[in-house]
């Protein structure tokens, strides 16, 4: 057991460099993506992962091709509430944290139905990020608490009025496919975080590269800004 609850959060980049280099159209990659993102699922439980925070689609994916647009939509509205049976078999409880509104209504119920039957389940929080942006999660934030008459906006102020407050700070982010950006997401909660970038495409992942990263992550020294 660990001492601490560990969050882990990964940013999926590659797919698209996958299906190129096999002469595939960009939707093949994404669909091999979730076919590694189930491994890497069972890779955190695995390593007693408590919340695994995933960046699914992100504010700025809208600028995409509408063909991979619209992929990613079916994705959402005929795997998510699939997948229910794994959800139940291995304790997973499903969140968001995004803004669903612009989403096909098929995508939304299929999101809903899910977070509504794994609501009880507790091994480990599976945290998507869908139409979401870090940027936005602040601006939502601090707009929700100036509504509701907060006239101090301390940064724990703001926190409590992000969509699940009770999900702590991310304390790793990896991310796959080569690129060291941050590119939007978690920004606010990974003030202290420690990052971990892998050279690996993303559906080329599974159980040991997350082995691989809380690895690296064990020879970090956190200070969060004191000293040891
Ligand atoms: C980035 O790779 C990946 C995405 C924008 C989508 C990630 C989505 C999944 C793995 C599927 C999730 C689905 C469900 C149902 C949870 P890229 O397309 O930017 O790759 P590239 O940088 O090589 O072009």
């Amino acid at each position: 057991m660990r001492e601490k609850e560990l969050h882990l959060g990964l940013i999926m980049d590659g797919n698209g460099r996958w299906a190129k280099a096999r002469h595939l159209p960009r939707t093949a990659g994404h669909l091999a993506g979730l076919k590694s993102l189930k491994k890497v699922v069972l890779g955190a439980i695995n390593n007693e992962v408590k919340y695994l925070s995933l960046y699914c689609f992100s504010t700025e994916n809208w600028k995409r091709s509408q063909e991979e647009v619209s992929y990613l939509m079916g994705l959402f509205s005929s795997k998510i509430y699939s997948e229910l049976p794994f959800y139940q078999e291995n304790g997973i409880k499903i969140l968001t944290i995004g803004d669903l509104s612009p989403l096909p209504e098929d995508a939304k119920k299929a999101i809903n139905d899910t977070i509504e039957a794994t609501k009880d389940n507790d091994t480990i929080i599976l945290q998507l990020a869908i139409n979401y942006g870090g940027q936005a999660e602040i601006s939502m934030a601090v707009n929700k608490a100036i509504k509701n008459g907060e006239t101090n906006l301390t940064p724990e102020v703001i926190r409590s009025y992000f969509e699940h407050p009770e999900v702590p700070p991310v304390d790793v982010i990896a991310r796959s496919a080569g690129e060291i950006r941050l590119s939007n997401f978690l920004l606010f909660d990974s003030a202290y975080a420690e990052f971990v970038f892998c050279d690996k495409l993303w559906p080329d992942w599974d159980e040991s590269d997350v082995t691989k990263v809380l690895e690296e992550y064990s020879h970090r020294i956190r200070r969060f800004g004191g000293v040891k």
